[in-house]
């Protein structure tokens, strides 16, 4: 039987294991970490990687659960870092003072380098608790998303096409699938990859993955553009001010709009694919790649 992402247990239980990890120390470096990771995020990747799991297996979700830890810890220390001022230089995150805000920059660094370390902790932790090779896949597809041919590469591009008059449709895309759908990709995959499902399966979801991924980016360019700091909860109009490069800057927003309709179309299909090579029910899925395309936030 299905059971549902429940946000408000994963936050309980993520908050455990972030305490488990700290001990009985106190420090600024974990408040700071806390502020960051217990700030209201959406969620999205651990949600997005329990439904992987759960097109594949029937199985207790306390069996991907630290997966699902680790990857929102790693997602929270990337947007601590975007936010410093040596990259994005943004003053709002989630509706609060981001964590350099609050905390100071060398503190928000150091917080940012402790979730990601806690990150890999957990899951080696789970790594050596079960023989089963499928834990030490679903760890290495998320170390090579988040590392340097991924995410961090994205992040490095994003930067030095600031400093670029002209760039193509294809280079942005190239850019945000590395920076953004590559661990929303993963997350896909370390699900798919625990539930059990076989490497056909696991093509289809790295395409579905990567559109998914693509699309969500878009979708936050065009927030930056269209919508306003109080409900969105973080700064816009900042893409342009800063020369960042995305389809809205560069193409407009009604490229962007066209674009993302497009890949979020092409993302169900490859779902429907996927049911018909499986047999397993993707509404689920296919419903929240609907609601992601028009997010407020
Ligand atoms: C923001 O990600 C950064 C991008 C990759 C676009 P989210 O929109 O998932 O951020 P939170 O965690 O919900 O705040
Ligand atoms: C995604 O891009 C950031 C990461 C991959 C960490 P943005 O820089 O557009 O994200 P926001 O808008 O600051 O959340
Ligand atoms: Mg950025
Ligand atoms: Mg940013
Ligand atoms: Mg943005």
């Amino acid at each position: 039987m299905t059971t549902y992402f429940n946000q408000k247990q994963f936050e309980d239980e993520l908050r455990l294991r972030f305490e488990k990890t700290q001990l009985d120390i106190k420090d600024r470096v974990f408040e700071a970490a806390a502020y960051s990771l217990f700030s209201g995020g959406k969620r999205l990747r651990p949600n997005l990687l329990q439904m992987a799991y759960q097109l594949f297996t029937d199985a207790d979700i306390n069996l991907c659960r630290p997966f699902q830890f680790a990857i929102e810890m790693i997602h929270s220390y990337s947007l601590i870092h975007d936010d410093l001022p040596a990259m994005d230089n943004d003053n709002l995150r989630r509706g609060k003072p981001s964590c350099h805000i609050a905390f100071g920059e060398a503190t928000a660094i150091l917080a940012g380098d402790l979730l990601l370390n806690s990150a890999y902790e957990i899951m080696a932790e789970t790594c050596l608790a079960n023989i089963d090779k499928r834990y030490l896949s679903a760890m290495i597809v998320i170390a090579a998303a988040s590392g340097g041919r991924g995410m961090i590469l994205g992040q490095s591009r994003d930067l030095a096409f600031e400093e670029k008059n002209s760039v193509t449709a294809a280079e942005i895309e190239d850019m945000q699938m590395l920076k953004t759908s590559a661990l929303i990709r993963a997350a896909l995959l370390a699900g798919g990859i625990l539930g059990g499902c076989n490497s056909k399966e696991q093509d289809l979801i790295y395409q579905f993955g990567s559109k998914l991924g693509l699309s969500f980016q878009i979708r936050d360019d065009l927030l930056d553009a269209i919508a306003n700091a109080e409900d969105l909860g973080k700064s816009t109009g900042k893409d342009e001010r800063d020369n960042k490069k995305t389809y809205v800057t560069v193409l407009g927003i009604d490229r962007a709009i066209q674009r993302l309709a497009e890949l979020s179309k092409e993302a169900k299909a490859i779902l429907l694919k996927l049911e018909k090579l499986s047999g397993i029910d993707t509404s689920e899925l296919r419903m929240l790649t609907d609601q992601l395309e028009t997010r407020q936030m």
